[in-house]
């Protein structure tokens, strides 16, 4: 099965998600940057950042290119992946693919927060009481909860999410 992993990521955490996967399926990886054609592939697992609730800026320009294709979605966030907020990321990412696509598989693991974002947050937000960015104890355990990750667990869960997406792709034949 030939297969294009195709990611997006500011601060690394996606592409390691995404070369993983890559390993996991003998794949083809390419950065979204290249905006590679998904021409002559069975399968592409397509891979962005979270940014504001959405996929990153380039996601967001890339995932629409995409037409005719068997598409996997991951993603890696700094919330956690089972939250709402993460099933309304993948969601809305979902929502960006032409419909003469088939979504075969979605996959999301938490990744870190970039510290200098952290700093600019802090700023940002000082003294915003009740705002989920505001400093505060709770949001500082959610970014320390985030920043081992992806680990070796988020890595082995993606492999074996994509080794399920393909095992069931070749059952369809
Ligand atoms: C500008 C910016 C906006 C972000 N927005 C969100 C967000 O809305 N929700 C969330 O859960 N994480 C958010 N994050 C955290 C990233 O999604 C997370 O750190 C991700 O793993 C980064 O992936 P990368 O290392 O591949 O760039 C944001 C990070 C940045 C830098």
């Amino acid at each position: 099965m030939k297969t294009l992993v195709v990611y997006s990521s500011l601060t690394g955490n996606t592409k390691m998600v995404a070369q993983a996967i890559a390993e996991e399926l003998d794949a083809d990886i390419k950065s979204v940057a290249e905006n590679p054609s998904a021409d002559g592939y069975d399968l592409v697992a397509a891979g962005f950042w979270v940014d504001k609730g959405s996929a990153d800026d380039q996601s967001l320009k890339y995932l629409p290119t995409l037409k005719n294709a068997k598409v996997a979605l991951f993603a890696t966030l700094g919330a956690d992946p089972k939250s709402e907020h993460a099933a309304k990321c993948l969601e809305k990412a979902a929502g960006l693919l032409d419909g003469s696509n088939q979504i075969v598989g979605r996959f999301i693991c938490q990744g870190k927060i970039d510290p200098n974002l952290i700093e600019r947050m802090n700023k940002m937000f000082a003294g915003k009481t009740g705002n989920p960015h505001a400093p505060s104890k709770e949001r500082d355990e959610r970014h320390k909860k985030a920043s081992t990750h992806p680990d070796a667990q988020d890595l082995a869960d993606a492999k074996a999410a994509f080794a399920r997406i393909k095992e069931a792709l070749a059952a369809r034949g």
